[in-house]
């Protein structure tokens, strides 16, 4: 790193090296990525689909579960399309300002994306725990109150850190061994960097702490709940609600703190590279599937819809 804080001309462009080792394997990852891409918007799409078009889906676990595709479409739209077109071109730059829209919006949609898995963790403990009191407690007022808090929270945290990195000068390396814009480009900064360590780092771990240990309880309590249920059949329905999400949940977590635990034993940078690239895909990669096949109601919604689509089709061929 050449004499940061000095009077050399400000970098414009970042390299995101990403996998330049192999230029065999770059066909082989553009297809990939291409494949998972499209699969993570087309199985979301689905869900948002099927949610605002179904009646019977109009309930506040589905609208939650629905603006989570949202993100999940948004948050994947930010990281991959730069990274499957530069796998096709070979051009790895990227402008500086390009990185920190792609760095902003990344924020925002993670984010978002954990506060909504916590508000659907609250929403299947609430039905869950107090079925009694929970139409009062979980209306789509409140509903959309806890949609909205998830954004406001997401877009105050990233308004936050765009201002600690507007005092700061970016001082490279220009060549930046990573695959997308994300937080680890917070390291190329210097001037007040410590203010911003703790403006990410810090305040991000908090946050992610908080709804970790919210999941958690409900989790916990959800799962004393259903032990505590006598007939089986009750215990299988109220289990299989909220097996999906659990298990979102848990990758989710798990995620998280693979993303935060691995870097502590310095992996090998193509296999930390894959990881953390791995982290913002493989919740809206599964999520559709999860919902649409181990869960009763998205599964009927599917028959319907594609049942209408036949019904459609047929009578305008005749
Ligand atoms: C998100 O939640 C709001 C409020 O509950 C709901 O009205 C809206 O339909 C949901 N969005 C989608 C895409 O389903």
């Amino acid at each position: 790193m050449e004499n940061p804080g000095g009077n050399q001309t400000p970098i414009v462009e970042l390299i995101l090296v990403g996998f330049e080792n192999d230029p065999e394997l770059q066909p082989l990852l553009f297809l990939l990525f291409l494949v998972i891409y499209l699969v993570a918007v087309a199985g979301n799409l689905l869900i948002v689909v099927l949610v605002v078009a179904d009646r019977h889906l109009h309930t506040p676990m589905y609208y939650f579960l629905a603006n989570l595709s949202a993100v999940e479409i948004c948050s994947v739209s930010t990281s991959l399309p730069r990274l499957i077109g530069s796998l096709a071109t070979g051009d790895r730059t990227i402008s500086l300002q390009n990185c920190y829209v792609q760095f902003h919006f990344g924020v925002i949609f993670s984010t978002t994306q954990c506060h909504l898995l916590t508000a659907m963790c609250i929403d299947r403990y609430l039905a869950i725990c107090h079925p009694l009191r929970y139409p009062a407690l979980m209306n789509g007022r409140v509903c959309c109150h806890m949609v909205a808090w998830a954004w406001i929270i997401a877009i105050s945290y990233s308004i936050m850190l765009e201002m600690l990195i507007l005092q700061l000068t970016f001082c490279g390396p220009k060549e930046f061994d990573h695959l997308v814009c994300d937080f680890s480009a917070t390291n190329s900064f210097c001037g007040r960097a410590d203010k911003l360590s703790i403006g990410t780092n810090y305040v991000s771990i908090i946050l992610m702490f908080m709804n970790f240990l919210l999941s958690l309880a409900s989790y916990t309590c959800i799962i004393i709940s259903i032990l505590r249920i006598r007939s089986s059949t009750g215990r299988q329905k109220a289990f299989s609600t909220c097996s999906s999400q659990l298990i979102v949940v848990t990758v989710f977590n798990v995620c998280v703190i693979i993303n935060y635990v691995v870097p502590v034993f310095r992996p090998p940078p193509l296999q930390y590279k894959l990881l953390s690239v791995l982290n913002g895909i493989v919740i809206p990669l599964i999520n559709p599937f999860l919902y649409s096949l181990r869960n009763k109601e998205v599964s009927q919604a599917l028959r319907t819809a594609t049942e209408k689509l036949a019904a459609f089709r047929h009578r305008h061929r005749v």
